[in-house]
């Protein structure tokens, strides 16, 4: 009886996930169909704004009101880029080998030179960490998101930012969904605010922010979903309520062609 109801409470939970995932796929086609015609009018009401302005006397009266339509169209087009980076289909021919500790150690470099005082960056690259299966600009893309939020939840006291790359292990890939095979993860830690219990299930979904109006979009970690999953991967994270936060992203080991995958 225990079994059964052990077994009926795993079922419930990958059914759950699913649908959560499902629903996410759902909401991302549609976002990206919204993206692309959004852009179309974006462009030109970024464009002749830019003319206007040029045309106008310095010392016009329009020229402030110009310059915050512009501001205004230009942030539209960032969040429209955003959902425009998820539609670009990830098939499986443009995935390719990818060194996933070399980037996970630019985007520490990055961090380490641009981040606020009071943020110390540590970098833990397994020297042997397989390739993966993916599209760097999206690799780059994912730690520079998970980079930011983790800064984010450090602020304003400062702490510590963890980026590292290695070999995933077999209870990793199990947590993250993942069926069982070699994977390697980057993972991206910090010793920030955490994330609430009860938010916690929310933290994918498109525009969920906690942030102040203005400054967070809640795009971020959606855009990090779509594109894991789009690579076949998975997100999984830890997260303890003032303790801080741990991102690990899982993905495939590349296998080159011909060699059985395991
Ligand atoms: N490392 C973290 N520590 C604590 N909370 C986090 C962390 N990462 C994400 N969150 C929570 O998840 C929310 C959603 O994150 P997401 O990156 O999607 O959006 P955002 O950072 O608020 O805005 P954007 O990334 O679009 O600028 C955040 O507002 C925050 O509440
Ligand atoms: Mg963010």
């Amino acid at each position: 009886m225990r079994e059964r109801g052990i077994a009926e409470d795993q079922r419930w939970r990958l059914e759950q996930r699913l649908a959560g995932r499902r629903r996410l796929e759902t909401v991302g086609t549609l976002a990206g169909g919204i993206a692309h015609e959004f852009n179309n009018i974006l462009v030109p009401i970024q464009l002749y704004t830019e003319l206007a302005i040029e045309d106008l006397e310095e010392a016009s009266p329009i020229r402030a009101d110009l310059q915050r339509v512009h501001s205004a169209a230009q942030r539209a087009r960032r969040i429209v880029s955003d959902f425009l980076l998820l539609t670009r289909r990830t098939d499986e021919t443009s995935l390719k080998a990818v060194e996933l500790g070399a980037i996970a150690a630019e985007i520490g470099d990055l961090f380490a030179r641009a981040s606020a005082d009071g943020i110390e960056v540590v970098q833990e690259i397994q020297a042997d960490c397989p390739p993966t299966l993916g599209e760097p600009a999206m690799l780059s893309q994912i730690i520079h998101n998970l980079c930011a939020n983790a800064c984010q939840a450090m602020a304003p006291a400062g702490g510590r930012l963890t980026i590292g790359a290695r070999r995933a292990s077999a209870q990793l890939v199990e947590a993250a969904g993942l069926a069982a095979g070699e994977h390697v993860e980057v993972y991206v830690s910090d010793t920030g605010h955490g994330i609430p219990e009860q938010l916690r299930h929310r933290v994918f979904e498109p525009f969920f922010t906690t942030r102040e109006v203005g400054k967070g979009t809640g795009l971020g970690l959606f855009v990090v979903h779509g594109m894991v999953t789009g690579m076949g991967g998975a997100v999984h994270f830890d997260s303890e309520s003032g303790a801080g936060t741990t991102f690990h992203v899982v993905l495939r080991v590349y296998q080159p062609a011909g060699e059985p995958s395991q």
